[in-house]
């Protein structure tokens, strides 16, 4: 990073710390005067007329402004801001009304911080999986863009679709296993490993039940990357938290086992570029263990986290006005004329 590149981060970082803290203030007042029901479809059948009316006149002015100038300031900005203050409300009224009993989740404490309000929306009070939560969501909001829901996001707001149209094409994105889904087919692969093998296994029976999934013709989850060719950072400090809170539990031990085992024999079967553990190898063990055992609603706190990445990177795109992204298509005699010269 450049020191200018540094100094706008920061601007933008303490504009946004100011604005998110107006927006909570706001959600505590709205909590009260306009939704008496938390119940997501009360709520809904509200709100959607209005936010329709609001999509409408945006649309109109958005048409008529200059791109460089009012989007971002007025729009890209305020609407970034909104979705990022307002999206661990709507994750956990979705958590509550699926998981638990559908009750209010209450007041935002504006003198709390972003994830303390979380994890007490959600309903936990334990503290140190609010300190887990902080670095969940700290880790998971981006690293380098070129991932499928930060690169998807950009690519739908390059065409200058609002922030949550943008935001929603990341999210659809971040689902699919091979992305944000991992976390929870580690579970579930590690669950399968625990029914066929029993508590306590060899290095050997882990060997043989890795290589019966890569002959299997599928991947083993929670390893490789794109792009990292060591031990994913993340991977390592969700460990460095597991051996401080939790380091006699089963399933960290067993994690920890699976860190000696596998990159070897990812290496000796030669296809993975990146033999590693990458984020989430991990993230699903300390999330079990702190009673977080819905799985299938891992996915969403890391689309709450990755609001944050992906948010900044679009009003970076636009205000920096970087062009609409199309990759690159040839017609036959080009291609034609590419093979020849391989
Ligand atoms: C992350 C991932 C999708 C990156 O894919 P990629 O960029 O194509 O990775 P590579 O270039 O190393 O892939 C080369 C080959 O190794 C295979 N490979 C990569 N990671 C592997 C793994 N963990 N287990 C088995 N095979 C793997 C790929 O499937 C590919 O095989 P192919 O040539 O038959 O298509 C891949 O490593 C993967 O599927 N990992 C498991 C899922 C996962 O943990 N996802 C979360 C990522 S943060």
């Amino acid at each position: 990073m450049t020191e200018m590149s540094r100094f706008l981060a920061g601007q933008i970082f303490s504009r946004f710390m100011r604005k998110n803290i107006q927006h909570l203030k706001q959600c505590k007042i709205r909590t009260f005067t306009t939704a008496p029901s938390t119940n997501l479809k009360d709520v809904l059948e509200k709100k959607i007329p209005e936010k329709q009316k609001e999509v409408i006149e945006f649309r109109k002015q958005h048409g008529n402004t200059k791109i460089g100038e009012v989007t971002v300031d007025q729009y890209v900005y305020e609407d970034s801001m909104n979705l990022i203050a307002k999206l661990p409300t709507i994750a956990a009224i979705i958590y509550r009304n699926l998981y638990r009993d559908g009750t209010s989740v209450g007041a935002i404490d504006p003198d709390k911080d972003w994830t303390w309000n979380f994890t007490s929306m959600l309903g936990f009070e334990d503290p140190a999986f609010t300190e887990l939560m902080r670095l969940y969501l700290t880790i998971h909001s981006d690293h380098e863009g070129g991932n499928v829901s930060a690169h998807t996001t950009h690519l739908v707001g390059s065409a200058l679709s609002d922030p949550y149209l943008a935001f929603a094409g990341g999210m659809n994105g971040l689902a699919g296993p091979l992305h944000g889904l991992a976390n929870q087919e580690v579970l579930v692969w590690l669950t399968k490993l625990q029914q066929q093998l029993g508590g306590e296994v060899s290095d050997d029976q882990l060997r043989e039940f890795i290589w019966n999934t890569l002959k299997s013709g599928q991947v083993v989850p929670g390893y490789g990357h794109a792009v990292l060719r060591k031990t994913d950072p993340r991977y390592t400090c969700q460990r460095e938290f597991a051996l401080k809170h939790l380091p006699d539990d089963p399933l960290f031990k067993l994690v920890s086992q699976l860190y000696k085992v596998v990159p070897d024999t990812l290496m000796q079967h030669g296809k993975a570029k990146n033999p590693w553990p990458n984020v989430d190898a991990h993230s699903g063990v300390l999330l079990q263990y702190y009673n977080l055992k819905e799985m299938n609603y891992y996915t969403v706190l890391f689309g709450v986290s990755r609001a944050l990445g992906c948010m900044a990177s679009l009003i970076w795109s636009r205000a920096l006005g970087l062009p609409l992204e199309r990759p690159k298509s040839f017609d036959i005699k080009h291609l034609k004329k590419l093979a020849g010269a391989a």
